[in-house]
């Protein structure tokens, strides 16, 4: 079967020296990767700028910015059975990009921004025939808002996260997810290394799409 997994943040420019992004280490990515790897699957992780080493036996797209990580996933969506969008990607853009680098005033700055493209909703809204997981990282109402994005962006399966928690979710080696499926019902995955989770998470992954095909058929 053939993966198609995004991990880590991504990056936008303001200048060639500064960028907006976020914490993410792209640590769950890369075990989901490594998971898929070790049953066998075929990988092409797609992957924001981080400071950790690839899975061997990946297909490895690295990019930086929001833009060019759709433009890569739409490249290989066609060809993949399932997308994990993993990534922890901006949602907001400088309006503008300085070509030279911008000059310290001591008057108060402030930073115009608008809203980047929602990657995982402009993938999933066009047709295409992946299982999908999307992914939530909350620090609170986590599970009202795990139950919206998984409508919202036409998700078979979200996973959820709470990175208020510093022992799990981002740069921390640990994870606990929760799993919210689109019949109502919710699965936990106990605190455990972000490799483990990531198998566990596969299996489920693979059940809930063999159940969905088989239920098609
Ligand atoms: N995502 C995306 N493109 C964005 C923002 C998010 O593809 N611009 C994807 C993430 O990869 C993840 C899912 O959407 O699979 C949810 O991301 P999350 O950051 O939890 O939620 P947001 O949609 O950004 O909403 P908010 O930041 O308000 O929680």
């Amino acid at each position: 079967m053939k993966f198609l997994i995004t991990a880590g943040p991504t990056r936008e420019p303001l200048d060639p020296v500064r960028y907006l992004s976020n914490r993410s280490s792209g640590k769950m990515g890369y075990a989901i990767a490594a998971a898929a790897l070790e049953e066998k699957h075929h990988v092409v992780l797609i992957s924001g700028p981080v400071a950790i080493t690839h899975p061997s036996g990946a297909e490895m797209v690295r990019v930086t910015t929001g833009d060019e990580m759709f433009e890569a996933a739409s490249q290989q969506l066609g060809e993949c059975d399932v997308l994990v969008m993993c990534a922890a990607v901006c949602d907001y853009k400088p309006a503008h990009y300085s070509p030279v680098k911008s000059k310290k005033t001591r008057e108060p700055f402030a930073l115009e921004l608008v809203p980047a493209r929602d990657i995982l909703a402009s993938l999933t809204s066009a047709e295409h025939d992946c299982f999908v997981v999307g992914f939530a990282a909350e620090t609170h109402d986590l599970e009202t808002n795990a139950a919206r994005k998984l409508g919202e962006k036409n998700c078979d399966l979200l996973v959820a996260n709470d990175v208020s928690r510093p022992e799990i979710g981002m740069d921390s080696d640990e994870n606990e997810l929760v799993i919210f499926f689109k019949d109502g019902t919710r699965e936990t995955i106990p605190r455990g290394k972000k490799i483990a989770v990531a198998r566990r998470l596969l299996k489920i992954i693979l059940d809930v799409r063999e159940n969905c095909l088989t239920k098609k058929s």
